[in-house]
């Protein structure tokens, strides 16, 4: 964890936020090639999960909603993680991960943390009794700062697609099965954040609702698992490195009847990486409690009137950004030196292309720079005409840029220039005319 950590600062893909003060626990900004590839990741998302399904919508809501939405989802209530104290080292962890145990259950927790040591000071039997503590972050809107100005921080992108969901269905004139998708940021006040990006009190969700007949839940909750499956796996996760674990009665969400996890391999073991629960009416029918809005579904074909169940997909980006960083890393001995080289997909790659001139004189920097106007427009291309050729391959096998395109003397006179590939170093000669055709058949 450690060596990915500084791996990913000194490639400039992720900073610790606040650095210079010392950090803040649980936040952390996308450097330069970070944010590349969160933005191709969440554009890949799109087109898989909005794009190419026609009855799939987007929507973007705020992150502060109306207090009586988080009521009503339950989120006030049961939103909650527990949290024990050791009472030797005054040090907080959450109750469920000393204990081992993945569950919410309080008494279960006391009895599984009686004999445990603190994974801090290592003393035994020194733990509070675990409480629940709510990871909503609470703020209050406008100047004063009484009870009736609360609201919180959205902990998850759902609630303003629940609450959206009939002026959707109205102006799009959907019927069902139809999905109303978003991406965007939620916040949770998590007890032990940790474990780099893993786990975050500022994160960015990719949630997609779908809201279906309910006779039809199971089917489209099947259909929806596998289509994740495929999804992490086309953008680079490795078969063997996922698998789903299907959460037991203690461990879903308050909202859930199914829910089922993608798990991924990370460093620290198999852990939740996708999210796909059957939320039944769950949420429909709690906004219409609480809004007195009807948001039942009139059924043309069978002429009955129901409110929707809602198969919900989730994945938070940076946990799946670290996962696509981890399995594209690899290293490999090219004439007694270690190549460090990051395969990603190139619909993934943070920069596709570098247009590397040979030497700094000024016919190559001039045809260099043509070329690069030439394509940087479709693409993200780098431009870098410092240090040796061999050095600058290297820098861009690092952060995964797929394909090298190299301007030298000869250039000048045959009018072609070398494509160097990332992943097998071959170099091949294209003519400049050829170029963009070239590179559009390969990026595809
Ligand atoms: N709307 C459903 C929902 O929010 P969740 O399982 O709590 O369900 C969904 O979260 C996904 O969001 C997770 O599978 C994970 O990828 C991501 N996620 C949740 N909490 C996170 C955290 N603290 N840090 C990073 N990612 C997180």
């Amino acid at each position: 964890m450690e060596e990915l950590t500084s791996f990913a600062k000194r490639r400039g893909f992720i900073f610790q936020a606040s650095e210079i003060y010392g950090g803040i626990g649980g936040f952390w900004d996308l450097g330069p090639y970070g944010v590349e590839l969160a933005q191709n990741i969440k554009q890949s998302w799109w087109r898989h999960f909005v794009n190419r399904n026609f009855n799939v919508v987007g929507l973007d809501s705020t992150i502060i909603q109306h207090p009586r939405l988080w009521q009503a989802s339950g989120h006030v209530d049961t939103f909650v993680d527990p949290m024990v104290d050791c009472k030797a080292c005054k040090h907080r962890f959450r109750a469920d991960h000393v204990a081992g145990e993945d569950t919410n259950d309080l008494d279960k927790l006391a009895t599984a943390l009686a004999d445990k040591a603190c994974p801090n000071c290592g003393e035994k039997g020194t733990f509070t009794e675990p409480r629940q503590f709510n990871m909503m972050f609470k703020t209050h809107v406008g100047p004063v700062e009484d009870t009736g100005s609360t609201t919180y921080l959205r902990p998850e992108t759902a609630g303003g697609i629940f609450a959206q969901y009939d002026n959707v269905r109205e102006t799009t004139r959907a019927k069902l099965p139809f999905g109303i998708a978003q991406i965007g940021k939620a916040f949770r006040n998590e007890i032990t954040p940790g474990d780099f990006i893993f786990r975050l009190r500022e994160l960015t969700q990719m949630e997609l609702e779908v809201f279906v007949k309910p006779d039809e839940a199971e089917k489209w909750y099947e259909f929806w698992k596998q289509y994740c499956m495929e999804w992490v796996q086309s953008i680079g996760l490795k078969a063997d490195h996922i698998r789903l674990h299907d959460h037991a009665d203690d461990e879903r969400a308050h909202y859930a009847a199914a829910s089922v996890d993608i798990q991924f391999e990370y460093p620290f073991g198999f852990k939740e990486l996708y999210g796909i629960a059957n939320r039944t009416d769950y949420d429909l029918s709690a906004h219409a409690k609480e809004s007195g809005k009807d948001l039942s579904y009139f059924d043309e074909e069978t002429k009955q009137r129901y409110v929707p169940y809602v198969i919900e997909p989730s994945v938070g980006v940076e946990r799946l950004l670290m996962a696509v960083l981890l399995d594209a890393y690899d290293e490999e001995q090219v004439d007694g030196d270690t190549r460090v080289v990051l395969r990603f997909t190139p619909e993934i790659a943070p920069v596709k292309i570098a247009v590397l001139p040979l030497s700094k004189r000024p016919e190559l920097s001039e045809l260099s720079r043509e070329i690069f106007k030439e394509i940087a427009g479709d693409w993200r291309v780098e431009y870098d005409e410092t240090q040796s050729i061999g050095r600058r391959y290297r820098r861009q096998d690092e952060i995964g840029t797929p394909y090298c395109v190299t301007i030298d003397f000869d250039s000048l006179e045959d009018k072609a220039v070398t494509v160097r590939d990332r992943d097998s170093m071959q170099q091949e000669r294209i003519a400049i005319s050829e170029l963009k055709s070239y590179l559009t058949q390969k990026l595809s």
